[in-house]
């Protein structure tokens, strides 16, 4: 590695990683029709609401998150990064890539998600070609949905499929029909929709190899560029969590996982697409998420919303997870952020192996953190880290042993 132990060009002057990536904007939508028993993200349901109750408090969401925003830029960056660690008084930079996720977006519609959209390039600059995600619930998406994000620049969406096997979209309290991503998905490309993701869990109690099989020949089918596979997370403090506790649901296997994670890399590899982080996959180079990217290379970050992160120069805040919170505070004129850290160099050192590892080419030589040489030493004859064209990057098994692999090298 180039890196030594008192070089810290890994911090100042990457390559990839860093202020190298680029610079997102990430907007928090909380709202859902239904909250899925498995998901602990911020999110409050709102489908038990009256639709003019609904409407209301969507108006009053999206002018809270354009107040939000407009008042961090107008603070600008430094009120936002460790003292000293910007310019005296930076300009933001171009932004590269927004991600408008949730929660469901989509349950905001197309006028009001424009209407954000345009608040946004009012008070940033925001790169010409900058990809921009809205995620998309299936059984919220329409022709005239996707007409309106076209025209308000949405390039690519990323919809929630999860399964195309009934029962377990049944098990996992999911709102539309196995065919109804599939029909949003030519829905969105009839509108111009440039790229388009598919969400998938597998894992999921009573799922079986052969309904993951045929979820993922579906997948193949739909001709999307892109797929995030994820393992189903039982999380304590969810429905999920408490059915597993109680015996009312079985624990997901994690070798099952292992072998459904390896049916998606073979049938979807030999379907054209490469695997380029742990749960995501692209038909090639050009069609990887920026965005996600952008996080995996330690980069800097803008969050505005409810329950958003963002990341700039090795500071880290995070807003509140309560709607009303957020709302009221916002509405007062004031901030929503509920924490934040400044990480030492230590602890970003790890967050860029950590980070960095997750993609398939791993670092470039110049952005690897100072290393031990004999912490790599063991960490290379572990076979969890090897290096390729001077990048140090994870096997194959070190993919799944992520964590152990960053401990050995620190
Ligand atoms: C933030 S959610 C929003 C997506 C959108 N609301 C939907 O459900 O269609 C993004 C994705 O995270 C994944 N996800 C959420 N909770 C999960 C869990 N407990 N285990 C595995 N994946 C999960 C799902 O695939 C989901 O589509
Ligand atoms: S719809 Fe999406 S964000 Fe909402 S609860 Fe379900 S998985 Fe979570």
């Amino acid at each position: 590695m180039s890196s030594t132990l008192t070089d810290r060009a890994w911090l100042t002057d990457p390559i990839e990683c860093g202020s190298a990536a680029g610079f997102g904007l990430y907007l928090h939508v909380p709202f859902c029709h239904h909250r899925c028993g498995y998901c602990d993200f911020a999110t409050a349901a709102v489908g038990e609401e009256r639709p003019e109750a609904q409407g209301a408090l969507f108006d009053r969401y999206l002018a809270a998150l354009v107040s939000d925003l407009r008042r961090q830029v107008a603070a600008g960056p430094a009120a936002h990064a460790p003292a000293g660690a910007l310019d005296a008084d930076p300009a933001w930079p171009t932004v590269t890539s927004v991600f408008v996720g949730g929660g469901t977006p989509t349950l905001l519609g197309g006028h009001r998600l424009s209407a954000l959209l345009a608040a946004v390039r009012e008070v940033l600059d925001v790169a010409p070609d900058a990809e921009v995600t809205v995620e998309c619930n299936p059984e919220t998406a329409s022709p005239e949905l996707f007409g309106d994000l076209v025209g308000a620049g949405v390039d690519r969406i990323s919809m929630g499929a999860q399964s195309f096997a009934p029962h377990v979209l049944t098990t996992l309290e999911r709102g539309h029909s196995p065919e109804r991503p599939l029909a949003a998905v030519a829905e969105a490309r009839a509108a111009g929709v440039d790229a388009i993701n598919l969400d998938l869990i597998y894992g999921t109690p009573g799922e079986t190899t052969e309904d993951w099989r045929r979820t993922l020949a579906t997948v193949l089918a739909a001709e999307v560029d892109h797929v995030s596979a994820y393992a189903l997370t039982i999380h304590d403090n969810t429905p999920f969590g408490r059915a597993v506790r109680t015996g009312r649901l079985p624990d997901v296997d994690e070798d099952v996982q292992r072998e459904r994670f390896d049916l998606a890399r073979q049938l979807l590899g030999a379907g054209g697409f490469e695997h380029y982080e742990v749960s995501n996959l692209a038909r090639g180079p050009a069609r990887r998420s920026r965005h996600n990217l952008l996080y995996w290379r330690h980069g800097d970050y803008l969050a505005v919303g409810v329950g958003a992160h963002g990341h700039l120069a090795g500071r880290r805040w995070w807003t509140t997870r309560s709607t009303t919170a957020y709302l009221d505070v916002v509405e007062a004129g004031r901030s929503p952020i509920a924490g934040s850290e400044v990480l030492t160099d230590d602890e970003r050192a790890a967050e860029r192996l950590l980070l960095g590892l997750r993609v398939r080419e791993g670092l470039h030589p110049r952005d690897v953190p100072p290393l031990e040489p004999l912490a790599l030493e063991d960490a290379l004859d572990a076979r969890l880290v090897e290096t390729a064209c001077g990048r140090l990057r994870c096997t194959d098994d070190g993919w799944f042993l992520l964590d152990e692999a960053v401990a050995r090298l620190r």
